[in-house]
Order: C-alpha cells, then structure tokens, then sequence
C-alpha cells in the first residue's frame, strides 16, 4: 500500500470503526489505536485492548509483511499498514499508539510518537542504552504526554495486594529480594528459510544479539527489577553479574543464562538470576523481610511467616546432645533452625484475578479518557530499564557498575 492509500483507507476504516464503536458502546469514548512494531508481544497487548470497550485498532507499522494479515484476523477486519512509523504518525485519527517493537527501536518510535503529543503505551524495557532512558525519560516529559511502561504485573491484583502489605509492614523490614526467571527452552523462534544473509533470522531472533538485545536480564529481569523498585521505592545503585553461553552454542552472543545482584540503599538487594536449562523455579520472586517473606508469581502470591526464632548463638549448644527427627548431633545447629519451611502459606486472597495485560490496557484506557493518572508511568519505565541497560555490561564484564539517576 503506497502512502496515498494507506491515508485514504485508514480514513475510511476510523470513519467505519468509529461508527461501530459509538453503536455497541454510546457511552464510552472510542479510543482508535495505532501500533508500531505487531509482533508477538504487540499482538497480545492488541488482543487485550481490543477486550476494552470502546476501542478500535486503526492502523499498523511493522517492517515483517506477514504480520499485516495476522493483525487483520485479529481485528476481525482489513487494519491499514505501512512499513513506515512516520506515516502511521502523520495521521490525524489515531487517539493513542501501541509501541511493541524490539527494544533497540524504543528510543526512535517512542520520541516520535511524543512529538505528536499522543499518549502511548510502550512496551518494556523503556529503552536500550543508558543514552536512550535518558532520551525517552526527557522527550516524554517535555512533550508532556500520557506514557504508561508495559510492567503489566504493577496491575495484577495479587501483586499489589502483597506489596500493599509488605509497606503496611506484614513481612517487618523488606530488605533482600530473590528473583528466578527459569525455564527450559532455548528462546529461539524459527525463522522461514531460505533466509540469505541471516536478515531474517536478526529481525525474527534480535532477542538472542548482543546488539539488539539485553538478553534474559532485560527481557525477563525487567520485570523482576521494576517488581523491587516498587518494594523499595526506588532505583537500584549499582549492579555485579555475570553470564555464559551454557547449553545453546547456536551462534547468539548473549548469554543463555545470567546471574545479578542489585544494590540498592540500606544494603538491600534484588538477587536475580535466570537460566534456560531448567525449569523448576518458573517465574517467581521472594520478598523477605524481617518477620516473613511472600512469594508472588505470574498467577498469584503467598506469605510465610517467620517461626519463633531459636537462640542463635553457637554457645548455647556447646556440649549438648541434639536429638531431632533422628538425627544426634552436639554441633552447633538444630536441624529445626535450619531447615526450610515446608508447611502451608496464607495465600493472598483478591476480589478479581484479571489477566495483568487487560487490567494495564484498560487502566491506559481509563488514563485516556481523563478518569485517573498512570500508575506504570515513564519513570517506572525508566528506573528498571536503566538498572537493565548498566546491567546488560555488567553481565559481561563482570565488575560492579553504577547506575545513574534520571537528570530531571
Ligand atoms: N510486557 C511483557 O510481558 C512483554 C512480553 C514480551 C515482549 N515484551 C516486549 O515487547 C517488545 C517486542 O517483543 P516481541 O516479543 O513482540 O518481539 P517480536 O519480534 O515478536 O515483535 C517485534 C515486531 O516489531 C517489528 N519491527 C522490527 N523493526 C521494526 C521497525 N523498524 N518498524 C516497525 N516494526 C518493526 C518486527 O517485524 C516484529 O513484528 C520488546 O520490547 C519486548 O521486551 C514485553
């Protein structure tokens, strides 16, 4: 479709949605999307904005043909597309942008789309080099738009339920985070073949480039790290880690699996770590304060309680004979103080479980519409994905590395 067609259609297609819109939900006001970059995350935020009433998807950019028609069944109609984000911009009908492409491009489509004023919904990592936190952070503030981060799991119920808690002081004091991202998988998507020259297989794999990608720990620890911040209340300072090339030595150039520690004030620490060769842990994340922890996973969270402590000077113990669960020893610990605990959690109990994604886009939506502010708003974006940009060098060289603050 040439630029002149791709206008003149999406003329057409809001004229019809909007009329569609007004006739299924009078009530609400249409909100007519525009999304660069529809792949497979674009398209799963896509499906859940089209859960909320009052919303119509108007237009494409994506660089990759294939997933002009994939959008198309999504929508349930023909969607104008163009390979090119400046003339999905140009257009005067779309009311809010939905940016999904790979986090190389964030910094160039979301400071695009900030000149046009429109409110945006950005999937993470906000950006990704240091530079481009800073020049997303700057360019969304000064164009004063609505930006809401794609760090869905700040809308998941029991998430906020159990954080509302740990700062009501349910766990005593927070002050070390465990993270585990695992699976067992190689994180490689096929790629149709032939594919001369590899073109095909950087724009479908960018995730597995060192030049296109922060690997594990910006893919996945993003979330893990803005999930901390939250706790904390801020921003980690620095960050040592490490990573290795495993089990898939395929030719990518980030590691297969990745190990970090983040400091962040009063010595506490965020300890992530993700591999792909064992799937065990799955995706969940430990906050342990003074007086108890809490799990929160992809699905829901729990809390355990911290049982009376035994004595824990060596001293005490001197001399004696321990007698448990038919072990003898006179050492100086008690398998009882020693052993995980093994018995029930109290489960955090929520009125709702909506999916994270549709509760984020519908919270946008509502942002849109004037009835609130962003919760996950571009500073949230911007102090986990700076804390992943410093991190992806520290992986690799293997130092402690600071990281910086946002400059406004
Ligand atoms: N919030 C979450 O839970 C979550 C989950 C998965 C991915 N993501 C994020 O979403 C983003 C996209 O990830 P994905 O898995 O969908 O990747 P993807 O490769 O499936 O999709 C990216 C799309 O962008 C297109 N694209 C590439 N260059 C472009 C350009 N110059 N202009 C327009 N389109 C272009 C590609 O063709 C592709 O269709 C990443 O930032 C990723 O971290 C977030």
């Amino acid at each position: 479709m040439n630029r002149r067609d791709f206008l003149q259609s999406a003329s057409a297609a809001a004229l019809a949605s909007t009329t569609i819109a007004r006739a299924a939900t009078p009530a609400v006001k249409p909100i007519r999307l525009g999304v660069i970059g529809a792949g497979s995350r674009g398209q799963e935020d896509l499906r859940q904005f089209l859960r909320v009433p009052g919303v119509s998807v108007e237009a494409i950019c994506d660089i990759y043909p294939p997933r002009y028609e994939q959008v198309n069944r999504l929508a349930g109609k023909t969607v104008p597309a163009t390979a090119n984000h400046h003339e999905l911009l140009a257009r005067t009908d779309l009311d809010a942008i939905l940016i999904a492409s790979p986090v190389g491009l964030h910094a160039e489509h979301v400071i695009a789309t900030a000149k046009t004023g429109r409110p945006i919904y950005g999937e993470k990592a906000l950006g990704f080099t240091v530079e481009d936190n800073h020049n997303i952070l700057a360019e969304v503030t000064r164009h004063k738009v609505l930006f809401q981060i794609g760090h869905e799991y700040r809308y998941a119920s029991w998430a906020q339920e159990a954080i509302r808690r740990v700062h009501a002081g349910d766990i005593g004091t927070p002050t070390h985070i465990y993270a585990y991202w695992h699976r067992n998988g190689d994180w490689r998507r096929t790629v149709p073949q032939p594919d001369p020259g590899g073109k095909l297989e950087h724009l479908i794999n960018w995730r597995l480039y060192r030049e296109s990608s922060g690997g594990l720990g910006t893919e996945l620890g993003s979330h893990h790290i803005d999930m901390a911040n939250w706790v904390f209340g801020e921003q980690p300072q620095s960050v040592i880690g490490t990573n290795s090339i495993c089990r898939y030595h395929d030719g990518r150039t980030v590691g297969d699996n990745v190990q970090a520690v983040f400091s962040y004030s009063q010595g506490r620490r965020l300890v992530f770590s993700s591999i792909t060769d064992n799937a065990k842990l799955g995706c969940e994340l430990w906050i342990y304060g003074t007086e108890g922890s809490v799990q929160i996973t992809i699905e829901d969270a729990t809390f355990y309680f911290e049982k009376k402590k035994l004595s824990n000077s060596p001293d005490d113990s001197v001399g004696k004979t321990v007698v448990e669960r038919g072990v003898v020893t006179g050492a100086s610990y008690s398998t009882a103080g020693e052993m995980p605990y093994r018995g029930p959690g109290e489960k955090v109990v929520t009125a709702t479980s909506e999916d994270p994604t549709l509760a984020a886009v519908r919270s946008f939506t509502e942002a849109v519409r004037g009835e609130h502010e962003i919760f996950a708003d571009v500073h949230c974006g911007f102090r986990a994905a700076i804390a992943c940009s410093v991190a992806h060098d520290a992986v690799f060289e293997e130092n402690k590395m600071s990281i910086p603050s946002a400059k406004i």
